[in-house]
């Protein structure tokens, strides 16, 4: 290392423990591990830890309406993310959860400490109440009419349809989302954290640059408007940790969501001995970085460095925030099939696809990021397979068939290598500076010089006059150490690949460095493709799966809105006229015939018999129901619906089940003395 070895602690935002891990999220997850992944190539002392968001009202109602405890539901989601991560080969040092001891004692701290310097007040504010559920209601879980448009199911704090934003108190006809009661007004004391008293310490540590450019105009119009206290309580019930000096008052999950990221490191410390006040503490020379959603800059740029003053830790030394994902210029979207849960893309498509299109769209700054499946599929296919593989598969062939697998002595062109040695610099200046896009550009402007170079010296010419073998070897061995250097250049990237080629290079993992010097008179492994093309009909297949999810699915998981959404089913959905129940065609149908579909994990399709007339039907209860349970028994469909195009045939209408889902989903099964056909009443 030319530079002065550094101590790095990253950190990418904490996804809830009630939630799929889908391709929004993974935009900043591959972001951070790319940055972290360089860091660690450059020598640095670099670690990345992430936890699991387990505490607030919505997983506290997801385990109920589940039924089972909240520590069970965030045990399996737990497990759920860290495999989903894995295969996007996240790197994590450590992944914890909020909900740990490490995490209790340090929110304890910080708590104590910045009340102990006067920094938390208590006051008794009037909240809307659910009598029915015995409980407050965040004001995502109050429904009723827009006071502005008057449109009908609006959440509690702003209107889907018109865009108002409003106090819940302002709703008309609010009902509770948890238990469709009306809410009352009821007084509570709660604990607030005195964000002013940080005005001037905050002002400066922006002012020092640690935040974009773009976050610190918006965080100037949030001074301007003043910094209110924030409410750091909730009543119970509540999942989370109880306040040491409040009884039954809880921290807000916003509390110690950012905490996490200091108790997953603590955590990783205790295990291997790293010193952990050296990140900490309030003189620590550590650098600490923070990657996170334009959506929740608030809690990291403003709560979350001033909690840490006030409780005398360092502040971070950086917060970068990024901007959401659109799939196809839009919205992600579970009619369309572009919501893509990161294990649906897994089972169709190699994680290094996209590891390498979102890095070649991903710039420093706050700016939102398209997934255009088309220019995807084209670019992945056109520079690491057209460009970076092509290199290697160029040459190795020769070196293998003809020289033995060594590579030659000395190579032919020494100044080319020299000038992808000297390119690494700027490659690495863009690296550290999150330009990840413009660094792909330059190495894969070094890839068109390589293939440049194999064109103009055509090889396979060469290698039809025996007389000419050195110069074949000195130029295929150029080839594979140019290809080397691109290697290296893109491991954060691609790590998986850079593993599979360092295998076949026959070399130690690579460092950032260690490409300077030309691999001479040195033994290569066979040639194995590092990577296939991206096929387009598995794109089409996981955007149909993606579709085929929402059958099964509760509610939204998606990014935003984020704290406080109901990710439960939703018991005072719209109610419908008495007219649009009438048109609905229920039929009583015997099941003919019950399969397996090929390909299809949680289908079954089903033949139904209307007494006379047959339908096909597919059904997610293949968890539930092996096929021979099912023939021969009566059931409930609806006849009248849509036929609907599916990924493995036409779906001809629906049968009834209840049940939460998966292995505990019951079909209904009419009385004896149905009849096939029979309407239902
Ligand atoms: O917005 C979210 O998904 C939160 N769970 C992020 C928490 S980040 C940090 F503060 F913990
Ligand atoms: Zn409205």
């Amino acid at each position: 290392m030319s530079t002065e070895q550094r101590k790095i602690l990253v950190t990418s935002a904490l996804p809830y423990a009630n939630g799929s891990i889908h391709l929004g999220h993974l935009v900043e997850y591959i972001q951070t591990d790319i940055w972290s992944r360089f860091q660690k190539m450059r020598g640095h002392e670099c670690y990345y830890v992430c936890a699991d968001d387990a505490h607030g009202t919505p997983i506290m109602l997801r385990a109920r309406a589940e039924g089972i405890e909240p520590e069970e539901l965030i045990a399996r989601v737990w497990t759920e993310h860290t495999e989903d991560f894995a295969g996007f080969a996240i790197a994590f040092d450590n992944y914890h959860s909020t909900h740990s001891e490490e995490n209790r004692v340090c929110a304890t701290t910080i708590y104590a400490r910045n009340r102990d310097a006067g920094h938390i007040v208590r006051r008794t504010i009037s909240q809307a109440y659910d009598p029915e559920a015995e409980m407050f209601l965040p004001d995502r879980f109050i429904k009723g009419t827009c006071p502005k448009c008057g449109a009908e199911d609006q959440y509690g704090d702003n209107c889907e349809v018109c865009g108002a934003t409003y106090a819940p108190t302002e709703l008309k006809n609010p009902v509770s989302a948890v238990s469709g009661a009306t809410p009352i007004e009821r007084d509570s004391e709660h604990l607030f954290f005195k964000l002013g008293n940080f005005e001037k310490v905050l002002r400066d540590w922006h002012k020092a640059g640690h935040v974009q450019a773009e976050v610190a105009n918006k965080l100037n119009e949030w001074f301007e408007a003043g910094l209110n206290d924030w409410d750091i309580s909730r009543d119970a019930p509540y999942f989370g940790f109880e306040i040491p000096d409040a009884e039954g008052k809880y921290f807000y999950v916003w509390l110690d969501a950012p905490i996490g990221y200091m108790a997953s490191f603590r955590h990783f410390c205790n295990r291997t001995g790293v010193d952990f006040d050296a990140f900490w503490d309030a003189d620590s020379k550590a650098e600490l970085y923070h990657f996170i959603g334009k959506d929740i800059i608030y809690f990291h740029a403003l709560f979350w460095p001033a909690m840490l003053h006030g409780a005398g830790y360092r502040k971070p030394s950086g917060v970068y925030a990024h901007g959401f994902l659109t799939v196809d210029g839009a919205k992600m979207s579970k009619s369309r099939g572009t919501f893509i849960k990161a294990r649906t893309y897994l089972k169709h498509l190699n994680p290094e696809y996209l590891r390498y299109y979102f890095a070649a769209k991903l710039s420093s700054r706050v700016d939102d990021l398209d997934l255009n499946l088309e220019d995807f599929a084209n670019r992945v296919n056109a520079d690491l397979v057209g460009k970076v593989v092509n290199i290697a598969s160029r040459c190795a062939g020769f070196i293998s068939k003809r020289f033995d697998g060594r590579l030659s002595a000395s190579v032919d062109q020494a100044e080319l290598l020299e000038t992808f040695a000297r390119a690494g610099d700027e490659i690495a200046e863009l690296y550290e500076k999150r330009e990840f896009g413009r660094a792909v550009r330059e190495i894969m402007a070094l890839a068109d010089l390589a293939n440049q170079y194999i064109d103009d010296k055509a090889p396979w010419v060469l290698a039809k006059d025996e007389n000419r073998d050195a110069e074949l070897h000195a130029i295929c061995s150029t080839g594979i150490n140019l290809f080397r250097v691109l290697i290296g250049y893109l491991k954060p990237v691609l790590p998986v690949m850079a593993e599979q080629a360092e295998a076949f290079l026959n070399v130690p993992p690579m460092r950032w460095d260690s490409q300077r010097t030309p691999l001479l008179g040195h033994a290569i492994e066979k040639f194995k493709p590092l990577m296939t093309r991206v096929d387009r009909d598995r794109i089409t297949a996981m955007i149909e799966d993606s579709k085929e999810d929402l059958a099964s699915e509760v509610k939204s998981t998606s990014k935003k809105p984020a704290t406080d959404s109901p990710l439960v089913r939703d018991p005072v959905a719209a109610t419908i006229a008495f007219d649009d129940f009438a048109k609905v065609d229920l039929r009583v149908v015997r099941i003919a015939k019950a399969e397996h579909v090929e390909g299809a994990d949680k289908l079954l399709r089903l033949t139904l018999d209307l007494g006379g007339e047959t339908r096909n039907v597919f059904a997610g209860i293949k968890a539930a129901y092996a096929p021979e349970d099912l023939e021969g028994k009566l059931t409930v469909m609806v006849a009248n619906l849509a036929p609907r195009t599916m990924k493995f045939g036409v779906s001809e209408g629906m049968v009834l089940a209840a049940g939460p889902g998966g292995k505990d989903i019951f079909v209904l099964n009419p009385d004896a003395g149905a009849q096939p056909g029979m309407k239902v009443k």
